[in-house]
This record gives structure tokens, C-alpha cells and sequence, in this order.
């Protein structure tokens, strides 16, 4: 297999994932790749490595370039999660290189992983390595999303190497964001931000804000997965992040629902109806059709999160408790919602969702709807109704 060059003397060297389905409990319906960079220095460089599987494609790749890889004088693991590192130990091994730079965190990382403290040298922001006739220099970027996580920047080429910042899943051999189809990358960016980052909103806020001081000149920014950015589109990724890290209500509420006999799904689209009725914007999400991952990707930019579940053994469906339970620990913020469901005799789900809207901190517009088994004519407005107060709700907040 070939590598891609980058720049003159930046070759891409990675691996495609065109199997990939699930990362971690999110669902990657296009597949990953896991990028690793060759920096053609006086020290020859390689930044990360790839999933362990892929190790043999990342060599191939290499060996297109300089033709044996124990030419490699020196890598860097800008991230620890074995999506990069996961070759790692064998690719020190069988290179042998004179050294290998992680952040301080990532030497800790590491060795909990593969016992190879000894074989790490740690950086810390601020400092750099000399390749000969380029350095590379490094910034931390502490809970984005690791503890280990850092960017490394490599002058003269220009290349921002940002591990898994503004990378996104999807498996592609057009190496740069422009040569990929746009309405596919801001999908799939989005889904990778709200399943990876959010949760460290802060941070990434911060970095954005410290980010001009750093007085990078970047050509190219380079992560981990997905495209590579440049030209018109460099600026596009921080941007998007700015926007994403600020989570400022939208008028769109998702309806997020399981259902036992369809009387939970009959409230969720009396309740859409209502929602849009008052001038906002709704995405109906069965859990039948969509997973946690799919929902939290849609809840990135959504003002409100509405969810129904019928009661079951006197609990919410267990497809309902896995979303809210992933959502949770995502930790979105600044959204209204409320509960909904169907019940036969006890009636607990609503109170349960309750519970998980209050742990998130999302303001409730209406104190939940019970419905006893089948909704008739009355109930069916009620939930009209409950939808419309969302709607009206969110409408005020997005023109604040
Ligand atoms: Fe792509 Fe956090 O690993």
C-alpha cells in the first residue's frame, strides 16, 4: 500500500478502517482511519502509529517511502488510546528508534498500557525536538480528550498534528477535507465531537482562546482520523469547535422514545406536532432505528432533549436507560426537556427520566405526562399541548 504526501516532506502513512462499525459504544456507519504521519526530517519521524491490527498497513505505507523502516529515527505518540498506540510496542521493537516523545501524562498512560516507561521520554508544552532541518514543537492539550493528549507542530512543513482534535470517523482515501463531500464531513465531525469532546467543552473553549497567542503559522492541520485540512478550509475545524463548545440553544428539540404498543410513540408525535406547531423544529428519534451514539449527535445543536419510554417491570425500556445513561455522561449543557410515556398499573418511567433530565441539569418545561395504556382524544392533546409549551419555550431561548 502507498502513502499519501502531505506536504514535501510529510507523508501520511496510516491505515483504513472501511469495516469499522461501533468505537466504543458510538457507531461509525462510515468506518474510521487511523492516521500516523512519516516526517521526512534529517531525523526521520514518525507521529503515532495505528490500531494494533493495522500495523502491517501502516509498515507497507512507510516502506513506499523510504523503503526500510528501521530508517526511523524517531516517534512521537501525540495520544495514548490504542486506536494510536495500539502498534506501538511492536513498532519499538522492530524499529528501534534513538527516542520516543509523549506528553508527561502520556508516558503514564503508556506504561500503564504496555509496561514501556523506559522506553519514553516526556515533553511538556513549550518544549521541542530537533529533526536536523525542522523541529517539532509541543502544546498539551490536557482532557482533549485524554489526560495524555498533546498537539505537536512541525515548523517549515507547517503541519498541526492534533491527534484526535478536529478529526472525525469516517474511512475515505482522499486524504484532504476538500477532495470529501462537505454535508459528509460536518455530519460525521459533529457525531465525533458530540461522542468524543463534549463533555470537555471547557477545555476545548480554552484552547481556542489560547490558540492565537501560540503564534502557529499553520499550512496544515493534521489529526488522527478522518480528512486533513488546508487552504479555505483550515479555519473551518476551530470554527465548528467554537460553535460546538459553546452550546447555544437552538430552536430544534429532539423526541427521543421507545415504545411497547405504540402508545408512547403516539404521545412523541402529538408532542412533535406540538413542538413544531409553536414555530421550532423536531427530530423524531425511535430507539427501534437509532442508537445512543446517532441521538447525542443529533442533541449537539438541539435545544431541548424530550424523552418517553412506556414502564416496564416497573422501570423505563432498558433501550431508553442506555441513552440517557450515555447522554449523562456526556454532559450536555443549556437544554430544557421533559418525560413522556405510556403505563399500565405503576407508571415509574416518567419519574425515572425525570431523574436523569434533573442529573443533567436540563430545565423542565412540564413536570412529565402519564398516559394509562391506550391515549385518547384528551390525552392526545394534553400531549399536543405539553409540546406546544417546548416549542414556545425554545423559540424564546433561541432569539435570547
Ligand atoms: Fe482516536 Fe482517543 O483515540
Amino acid at each position: 500500500m502507498k502513502a499519501v504526501k502531505i506536504t514535501e516532506k510529510v507523508w501520511w502513512v496510516g491505515a483504513i478502517d472501511w469495516g469499522l462499525k461501533e468505537f466504543h459504544g458510538y457507531t461509525t456507519h462510515r468506518g474510521s482511519t487511523y492516521n500516523a504521519f512519516l516526517v521526512l526530517a534529517d531525523k526521520i519521524t514518525l507521529i503515532d502509529t495505528v490500531k494494533a491490527p493495522f500495523k502491517q498497513e501502516m509498515y507497507s505505507r512507510i516502506e513506499s517511502v523510504i523503503g526500510d523502516i528501521t530508517k526511523i529515527d524517531i516517534i512521537v505518540s501525540d495520544h495514548a488510546e490504542m486506536d494510536h498506540s495500539g502498534a506501538l510496542p511492536e513498532v519499538i521493537e522492530e524499529v528501534k528508534p534513538s527516542a520516543v516523545y509523549a506528553s508527561t501524562m502520556g508516558v503514564k498512560a503508556l506504561d500503564a498500557h504496555f509496561r514501556i516507561a523506559d522506553k519514553l521520554t516526556a515533553v511538556k508544552t513549550g518544549d521541542s525536538v530537533d529533526l536536523g532541518n525542522m523541529q517539532l514543537q509541543f502544546v498539551e492539550t490536557r482532557m482533549l480528550h485524554w489526560p495524555d493528549s498533546m498537539f505537536a507542530y512541525l515548523t517549515g512543513e507547517k503541519v498541526l498534528f492534533s491527534q484526535d482534535g478536529f478529526g472525525m470517523h469516517l474511512a475515505t482515501e482522499k486524504i484532504w477535507a476538500d477532495e470529501n463531500y462537505w454535508p459528509d464531513m460536518e455530519r460525521e465531525m459533529a457525531k465525533y465531537y458530540a461522542n468524543i469532546l463534549l463533555p470537555y467543552a471547557p477545555q476545548a473553549i480554552k484552547l481556542l482562546e489560547v490558540f492565537p497567542s501560540l503564534n502557529l503559522d499553520i499550512d496544515v492541520i493534521a489529526p488522527d482520523h478522518g480528512p486533513c485540512w488546508r487552504g479555505e478550509l483550515l479555519t473551518k475545524p476551530l470554527e465548528l469547535y467554537a460553535k460546538w463548545a459553546a452550546q447555544k440553544p437552538t430552536k430544534k428539540a429532539v423526541v427521543f422514545f421507545d415504545t411497547m404498543w405504540h402508545s408512547t410513540e403516539k404521545m412523541a408525535m402529538e408532542i412533535s406536532d406540538g413542538i413544531r406547531a409553536a414555530g421550532a423544529d423536531v427530530r423524531v428519534m425511535p430507539l427501534e432505528a437509532y442508537n445512543r451514539s446517532d441521538v447525542v449527535a443529533e442533541i449537539l445543536d438541539a435545544g431541548a432533549i424530550v424523552v418517553g419510554s412506556p414502564t416496564i417491570n416497573n422501570e423505563m425500556y432498558p433501550r431508553t436507560a442506555d441513552v440517557l445513561t450515555y447522554i449523562k455522561g456526556l454532559r450536555p449543557q443549556n437544554k430544557i426537556g421533559a418525560a413522556f410515556g405510556s403505563f399500565g398499573w405503576s407508571g415509574e418511567s416518567v419519574a425515572r427520566i425525570n431523574e436523569y433530565l434533573t442529573a443533567m441539569k436540563v430545565e423542565l418545561v412540564h413536570p412529565g405526562l402519564k398516559i394509562k395504556y391506550i391515549p385518547g382524544k384528551e390525552d392526545l392533546e394534553q400531549c399536543f399541548e405539553m409540546g406546544k409549551a417546548i416549542g414556545e419555550k425554545l423559540v424564546a431561548l433561541a432569539s435570547e
